[in-house]
């Protein structure tokens, strides 16, 4: 089995918009779902720029699909190409990850006599504003007229909201078209350019119909021939990278749009996809990572690094990831802890460089933190629970669940009250730090963010039972609403001050003029000593939250490790499954990892062994999360069974688990529970540690890990495990507790 194919052997329409998700291609800059080019009822024909969010009225900013330009529909001899309606053999579909390239290649019985097919497609990872399509059509029985129309579709919705203004629609002389349009309330102006051809004499039209313009080619091939038909495609938007400093205007974004596509045109769709595919390969190369011994979780491991890849931006500190990535517009494209606690680390071990743009914009977002905590009278910052463009604050929807009985709408308190995402962010800097060592990043953003999440909490505690308590929040688990005390935020918060207190003495000149460090200093240590941190009762057990423990019991096994989540919601309604024993995804667990030394081994297994019964997993957060704490409790096959689930959330069987997207903090989790879990990679001290051990069924694994400029190798199969320096100075690190220097 090849780790780095995804296919699908037969064409299903169940599948299309999974596979438009798992199969997407991008480059951290935009991406695009793997539509297949000819139209099929059911299909998400999303390109994602990120950054591009608009706001319509009365709703949250949301990511704003674009004009499509993988739309393209052949007709042979007056008949159109379409797999539903036709006889097609020899079918075969691919995402070759190593060099992220789509192929679907196929023979078509038209009326015309067999049709041989191939597509090729690719988001440039060189020329990141650039698409690229290649179809070679071979009539195989005759001589044959083939048409192709082509070209740019603004008729777009996201899921029938309509961003955009009616756009401007042009041909240039040079056979390019172009299409100008503007959101309609945050007024980014975008450009999109394309040029069709093919490489044998043909005739072009021109045509247009609402919001859209297309080429129409048409050409005479013989038996045997191949017509290699090519489309290449500029996106450019004014919120791109390259304007950040200046206040662009759409003249100048339709003319650097056309000038990419220039650039593209210049190579070429082969010599685009050999410098793309080059750039992919070092990208492979730079960290080898590897699960032996389990093909589906090898290819599970690679589909993770693929995706983690298309997902983060390469050169914008203004942008975060979404909780589908770029892969689809599920989550409105928004960020959420998920990009902090479960995608960071990879970026953090692997490619720092990203993790540090990724918490710089986090600390864009600081602005919006401190006026979202005056609006809700709190000090300090707190972070919105879903992030998206900069200047949009809080982006988390305040209209939950339609009963649709009485039309009412469930109000949602998660932008409100779901808090530990300021813990979170605060834990993440402390984490890149660590493993990094940038004092210029914590001299320029991270001190200050530690310092205002921790002013938060010591105005979010309530005086309550003669200490402090938080009360009144959502935790991980989101089955749970308006709880006191719930354990992984008060020890998070508790964490967040902690941390507050150990850097003050560091904090930098600038930041001591700006605020008064010495009454925050104060504030922060009362309240970290008198906060109220959950232990356990007299059965070992950490109440997730007060009153967990006097909650029903219930049998969860009828909703859990099943094809579909949500199934308790059957049986219960919202109100009813808060006086129950369950839980949507993991919660107090994670802190066995987090703030594992807080925590004895034995309260870690029995907390995780009784938790783990109350939990649905119906959150594709919850499984990675229960390996990587599995892993370190040494329950090591149960570890493994939960990794396999983890592995299975996108590309497992399921077929429509993945419609609106990738999951993408499951991917990340999937990096962090073989790094993390199975490796157990940590810093102590300073010093890098790991310990791996070797699950049954796996005969191996490897793994690179970055660690303050050194870029090291660990690798364990059955005979043990080392460490090789691939780059970077000697270090001395920890290796299943031994001290050795690299
Ligand atoms: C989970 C959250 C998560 C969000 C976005 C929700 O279903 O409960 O923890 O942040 O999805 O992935």
């Amino acid at each position: 089995m090849n780790a780095f194919i995804l296919s699908e052997n037969r064409f299903d329409p169940k599948n299309i918009r999974k596979n438009e998700s798992i199969m997407c291609r991008g480059n951290g800059y935009m991406c695009v779902r793997a539509s297949l080019e000819e139209k099929y009822i059911g299909e998400q024909r999303n390109t994602l720029i990120n950054g591009v969010f608009n706001a319509p009225p009365g709703e949250v900013s949301e990511i704003a699909v674009l004009p499509d330009a993988t739309n393209c529909e052949i007709e042979i001899g007056g008949e159109r190409f379409d797999m539903i309606r036709t006889d097609i053999q020899e079918y075969s579909r691919i995402l070759d990850m190593k060099a992220g390239e789509g192929v679907r290649s196929l023979v078509w019985k038209s009326n015309s006599g067999r049709i041989r097919l191939e597509f090729k497609s690719i988001v440039s990872l060189t020329k990141k504003h650039i698409t690229a399509l290649k179809i070679s059509i071979t009539p195989l029985d005759q001589d044959t007229e083939i048409k192709i129309r082509a070209g740019i579709d603004a008729k777009v919705t996201n899921t029938g909201v309509q961003h955009f203004s009616a756009p401007v629609r042009r041909v240039y002389e040079d056979g390019i078209l172009g299409l100008y349009l503007k959101t309609l309330q945050s007024g980014v102006d975008v450009s999109v350019h394309c040029r069709c051809s093919c490489d044998k004499p043909y005739k072009e039209e021109y045509t247009t119909d609402r919001r859209s313009v297309y080429s129409c080619i048409s050409l005479s091939v013989k038996q045997g021939e191949t017509a290699i038909f090519q489309k290449l495609t500029s996106y450019a938007t004014s919120r791109d990278v390259e304007y950040a400093e200046t206040d662009v205007c759409p003249e100048t974004v339709n003319r650097d749009g056309t000038e990419y596509l220039k650039q593209a045109l210049l190579c070429g769709y082969d010599a685009l996809y050999a410098e793309s595919a080059e750039m992919w390969k070092k990208y492979w190369e730079q960290s080898p990572l590897e699960i032996c011994g389990s093909d589906f979780e090898n290819k599970a491991i690679s589909f993770a690094k693929y995706h983690l890849n298309v997902m983060a931006s390469k050169d914008d500190n203004r942008v975060g990831i979404g909780a589908k990535g770029l892969s689809g517009e599920g989550y409105k494209g928004h960020s959420f802890w998920d990009t902090e606690i479960f995608i960071l680390p990879y970026y953090i071990y692997t490619e720092p460089e990203t993790a540090r743009r990724l918490l710089e914009y986090r600390y864009k977002l600081l602005d919006s933190a401190l006026l979202k905590a005056k609006r809700y009278g709190f000090e300090g910052a707190m972070y919105p629970w879903e992030g998206a463009w900069l200047t949009d604050g809080e982006t988390c929807p305040e209209e939950g669940d339609l009963d649709l009985m009485t039309g009412e709408v469930r109000k949602n308190m998660m932008g409100e009250i779901e808090v530990h995402i300021s813990a979170d962010i605060a834990y993440a800097v402390w984490q890149y730090f660590q493993a990094t060592g940038d004092e210029d990043f914590m001299q320029h953003c991270g001190y200050e963010m530690i310092l205002l999440t921790a002013y938060f909490w010591s105005s979010r505690i309530a005086e309550k039972n003669g200490r402090y308590e938080i009360l009144g929040v959502i935790g991980p688990d989101e089955y749970k609403d308006n709880i006191d005390n719930n354990a992984y935020t008060n020890y998070m918060a508790f964490y967040n001050l902690k941390l507050a207190e150990k850097i003050m003495d560091k904090i930098p000149e600038h930041l001591r003029k700006k605020y008064d460090t010495q009454k925050m200093l104060c504030r922060i240590t009362e309240t970290a000593e008198r906060l109220y941190l959950p232990k356990a009762d007299k059965d070992g057990i950490i109440p997730a939250f007060d009153g967990y423990r006097d909650l029903e019991e219930t049998d969860t096994s009828k909703y859990k490790n099943r094809d579909k989540v949500g199934l308790i919601f059957k049986d219960y309604g919202f109100d009813e499954i808060q006086k129950l024993q369950v839980g949507k995804q993991a919660d107090t667990i994670m802190l066995f990892h987090l703030l594992g030394d807080m925590f004895s081994d034995e309260e870690i297994k029995r907390n995780y062994e009784f938790y783990e019964q109350r939990t649905l997993h119906d959150s594709s957060l919850s499984m990675c999360f229960h390996a990587l704490v599995g892993a370190k409790c040494a329950l090591a096959d149960e570890a493994a069974a939960m990794y396999h689930r983890a592995c299975s959330v996108d590309i497992g069987e399921n077929v429509n688990n993945s419609d609106e997207g990738i999951h993408s903090a499951s991917i990340g989790g999937i990096w962090l529970a073989l790094a993390m879990g199975f490796g157990g990679l940590c810093v102590e001290d300073g010093m890098l540690s790991v310990s791996p051990i070797l699950p049954k069924g796996w005969s191996g694994y490897r793994f690179t890990v970055c660690f303050c400029g050194t870029r090291l190798l660990i690798e364990t199969d059955s005979s043990g495990s080392q460490v090789k320096r691939l780059c970077g100075e000697e270090k001395e690190i920890r290796l299943s507790g031994k001290k050795l220097v690299v």
